[in-house]
């Protein structure tokens, strides 16, 4: 009897104890100690989940550390024959050159962000403290969208294109100038200050768009092939509001070769 007795109590000792132990491991291990989330620095990040980079060049972003102007490729008037040297100088050494600085002089205040590409930071304008979100994506924007401008033009430009390019553009879009009577009608549509672009999508097909402002295609996931710069200060000593005269004339300066290179820079990246 006596033997029984201890035995039960030895069973309830032992079922509290393993109890006691249960809730005690319970407390010491609350959801915040579980184990640790890997947090990715939001380049990786943006560079894991997009499809497309580089994009200021084929084969590299742009530096923000700091920002610099890029020589224009050619000179001043290398493409009279549709923008007159006087455009060029002043689109180059003066809005361009505006945007690096204001681009450097927000960032200034953040040496941290001068680490990641002009590039990383308009895939991610969340990921920027608020004040000065507003300046990168207009200045960074303005930054990138003309770089990738000088190089898609050239004094030699004009002709239809040709290789990988031209064969995806028939695929497309029917015909070339199918695809010029598109990419010149998306640029009038275009209302106030912008840019007309034609670029890869996610479903890796091509597609024209417009973007307001100096919104880059990569803030959408796309990635930019060429573009033209439709503002006014693009066009207007020659042209004044003619914009479709522009965006016509626009082709006798196109470099096809600068666009076969960013055509076969993407194709690599998805490859
Ligand atoms: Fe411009």
């Amino acid at each position: 009897m006596i033997i029984k007795f201890l035995r039960q109590q030895f069973v309830l000792f032992v079922t509290g104890i393993f109890l006691v132990s249960v809730l005690v491991a319970c407390q010491r291990t609350p959801i915040a100690e579980s184990p640790t989330p890997t947090v990715t620095p939001a380049t990786e990040q943006t560079l894991s989940t997009t499809q497309f980079p580089p994009v200021a060049y084929p084969d590299r972003e742009l530096s923000a550390s700091p920002a610099e102007l890029p020589e224009l490729p050619y000179a001043y008037n290398a493409l009279e024959k549709a923008i007159d040297a006087e455009t060029m100088k002043l689109h180059h050494d003066r809005h361009h050159a505006t945007y690096v600085e204001n681009l450097n002089e927000a960032l200034q205040k953040y040496p941290e962000l001068q680490n990641r590409s002009v590039e990383a930071m308009l895939r991610d304008l969340n990921s920027l403290p608020e004040d000065i979100r507003e300046t990168v994506r207009n200045n960074g924007g303005g930054h990138l969208n003309h770089t990738i401008f000088w190089q898609i033009m050239s004094s030699n430009g004009g002709r239809e294109p040709t290789g990988e390019i031209a064969q995806q553009i028939n695929q497309t879009f029917g015909s070339f100038d199918a695809f010029r009577k598109q990419f010149n009608q998306e640029g009038e549509d275009r209302f106030g200050s912008g840019w007309v672009w034609l670029v890869r999508n996610a479903q890796n097909q091509l597609q024209i768009v417009n973007t307001a402002n100096q919104d880059s295609p990569i803030m959408e996931g796309l990635y930019p092939i060429m573009g033209n710069d439709v503002w006014e200060h693009a066009y207007y000593l020659r042209y004044q509001n003619r914009r479709a005269e522009y965006l016509n004339n626009w082709w006798n300066v196109v470099n096809w070769s600068e666009i076969n290179r960013r055509v076969q820079a993407v194709s690599q990246q998805q490859g």
